[in-house]
């Protein structure tokens, strides 16, 4: 079986990559920027995708997320991909009841329109943001966004990615959508105070009102399709639907779903050292 894994450089792409090949799998990397340690892929340069796609039998698919014509990109690909069999998407936690400036529901609907083997994974937001994404405001000791005092089942990546290499690399996947959740619900404040512990430093979550986190995107320069979708992926932790707690993880990997306290413990340095 050899997969070809599209956002390969990314936090669940790149541990999708590992399991693979834990799994004794073929696992290819579909690289945007040239590099010796794939095969080039840009959603936003079709003359890329066939040569990628040769060879093929499975697709992990992080979807074309960035671009402005991400409706018809995923569709418009599993066109092309004729000699893939099986396909494992990446979408989100309430895919289907987020607006529809918000691809994944209709991407969701490509795959299970693609006459191929398919499965969905709908994680909630990934551990792995805080030491990526949120890491420049943690440098800074605050991490400012309106989630409210919701609590969140955030879940690492890393499990994420084994049941996308089961669902690539086994059978009985097919027509499942898989909602991904760790094992329990935190505030983001009950979040930072866990970092803080295993940083030794004091790391604070400040809630934003949804209208300022919204300003302060666009003074950014954000387009305003990525605004509209953000606001309304905080709109979906803040009235509580981010809390969701399921069992999917272990029951399909046999091991319980990662800590947000093991994720932290094993990245401690990454805060201490701002
Ligand atoms: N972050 C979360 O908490 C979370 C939770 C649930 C679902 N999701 C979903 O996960 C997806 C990825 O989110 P993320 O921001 O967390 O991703 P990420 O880890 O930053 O990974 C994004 C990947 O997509 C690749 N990519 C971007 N533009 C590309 C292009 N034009 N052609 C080919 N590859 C391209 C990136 O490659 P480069 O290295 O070249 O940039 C990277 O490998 C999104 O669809 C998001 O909705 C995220």
């Amino acid at each position: 079986m050899k997969v070809l894994v599209i956002g390969a450089t990314g936090k669940t792409g790149r541990a999708v990559m590992d399991a693979l090949t834990a799994r004794g799998a073929e696992a290819l990397a579909a690289i945007r920027n040239p590099s010796p340690d794939g095969v080039r892929f840009d959603w936003a340069d079709r003359t890329t995708w066939k040569p990628a796609l040769e060879g093929a039998d499975a697709l992990y698919i992080v979807g074309p997320y960035a671009q402005p014509d991400a409706d018809v990109l995923l569709r418009d690909l599993l066109a092309t991909a004729t000699n893939v069999r099986r396909i494992v998407l990446l979408s989100v936690i309430g895919a289907d009841k987020l607006p529809s400036i918000v691809p994944m529901a209709g991407w969701e609907r490509d795959v299970q329109n693609s006459g191929k083997e398919w499965t969905i994974l709908r994680p909630n937001w990934f551990q792995q943001n805080f030491a990526e994404g949120f890491l420049p405001a943690l440098q800074n000791g605050t991490l400012e966004l309106p989630a409210g005092d919701a609590a969140v089942s955030f879940v690492d990546t890393r499990d994420i990615a084994e049941v996308a290499a089961i669902a690539l690399t086994s059978d009985g996947h097919s027509g499942q959508t898989y909602e991904l959740t760790g094992p329990e619900a935190l505030t983001h404040t009950e979040a930072l105070e866990i970092l803080s512990k295993v940083a030794d430093r004091d790391l604070r979550y400040v809630p934003l009102d949804p209208s300022a986190h919204t300003e302060a995107m666009r003074a950014a320069g954000a387009p305003e399709r990525t605004i509209t979708w953000q606001a309304a992926l905080f709109s979906q932790i803040r009235d509580g639907s981010d809390a969701t707690i399921t069992n999917t993880i272990e029951r399909l990997t046999a091991h319980p779903a990662r800590t947000f306290t093991a994720f932290a413990t094993e990245h401690a340095p990454t805060w201490q050292s701002a």
